[in-house]
């Protein structure tokens, strides 16, 4: 029997082959935007779903598609997939770590100093014809970056990359926090130095959060967080959506509490809290972290290996590279 494996937003057409290569593939050329019923239905006698961020993956939705057992995720976040429930039911998750850490830390460096140096109202300024008068001295000064106090919130394979970038780019003083301590060696690799959280929030000039989403991290920046940083400082989220409470956030900038903010990801995204929209001093982008094209490529490519090694075909059959829940291989094998 052939399997079926739903593809649920546009991809690499050469890449997608390969999935063809095994499997009955429906997939999505137009890349529309399902709602959770479409999902489903589409589900229906599905072996295995190339997933994204927008797609819900729960309890209920497996309990309706029975016939599922590998959800491959493209990024290295899943907070969209209910991972317990999959696990529960033998479905095996995949993700796509490492290949995009770097493109992703360069993202979130890009943001953070278009963000500290107001390159995004300085842009609208010129496009809009608004620059009429040359010499004016203080036109956008912002806040450096070099030498700068460096804060980061999540320090994971991209908050390494971005403390490199900081302390060997750009000569800043970097410090970080996260659930558990980084060892001596990869905190000696990073340049970076381990502070409470109140430490990190009343030191940072310029903070950039890189934590994943779960119950936990919902709202860790929210109006009492955002009290405690500098008046000067600079907050950059690359991480999820619902890490900052965006309304607080809206207030803080308006009020000055703050000096300026980076997001590429927002609560309830695409939609945007529409206080942000109208503040000059916020760089908005729509969650591009990781889009440059060879990195896009390689998570669609690690994706593909992933389902095609999910459902016992290729030459990693059974043993795909970047499980997320390998009890479920493990109990496979059983
Ligand atoms: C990731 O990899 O998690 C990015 O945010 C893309 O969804």
């Amino acid at each position: 029997m052939t399997l079926s494996v739903l593809v649920t937003r546009a991809t690499f057409a050469d890449i997608a082959q390969r999935l063809h290569d095994h499997f009955d593939v429906d997939d999505n050329p137009d890349d529309a935007l399902w709602d959770p019923d479409e999902l489903k239905r589409r589900l229906q006698g599905k072996q295995g779903v190339m997933s994204h961020g927008s797609d819900r993956i729960d309890a209920a939705l497996l309990d309706a598609c029975p016939t599922l057992k590998a959800v491959c995720n493209v990024g290295v976040g899943y907070n969209n997939v209910d991972v317990e429930a999959c696990t529960a039911r033998g479905v095996l998750v995949t993700n796509t770590p490492d290949v995009l850490t770097e493109t992703t830390a360069d993202f979130g460096f890009a943001l953070m100093m278009a963000t500290a140096r107001r390159i995004g109202e300085s842009e609208r300024f010129v496009r809009q014809g608004d620059w009429t008068k040359t010499g004016i001295f203080d036109m956008f000064a912002g806040s450096d970056v070099h030498g700068a106090t460096l804060g980061i919130l999540g320090m994971g394979r991209i908050g390494r990359a971005i403390a490199r970038r900081g302390s060997l780019g750009f000569g800043m003083r970097v410090i970080y926090h996260n659930r558990s301590r980084l060892t001596a060696e990869a905190e000696a690799e990073s340049g970076a130095r381990y502070v409470d959280k109140s430490t990190l929030l009343r030191e940072a000039d310029h903070l950039v959060l890189v934590l994943p989403y779960s119950a936990s991290s919902h709202h860790a920046i929210g109006a009492e967080e955002l009290k405690r940083m500098k008046p000067t400082a600079t907050l950059t989220n690359i991480a999820r959506g619902g890490i900052v409470d965006d309304a607080a956030l809206a207030s803080a900038l308006r009020a000055g509490t703050i000096a300026a903010a980076g997001l590429d990801v927002f609560e309830g995204e695409p939609r945007v809290h529409p206080a942000l929209l109208g503040l000059s001093n916020v760089v908005l982008t729509p969650h591009i972290g990781s889009a440059s094209i060879q990195t896009r490529r390689a998570m669609a490519s690690l994706t593909v290996d992933n389902l095609i090694a999910a459902l016992g075909a290729g030459p990693q059959a059974g043993q795909p590279p970047t499980p997320v829940n390998p009890e479920v291989l493990a109990a496979r094998l059983r």
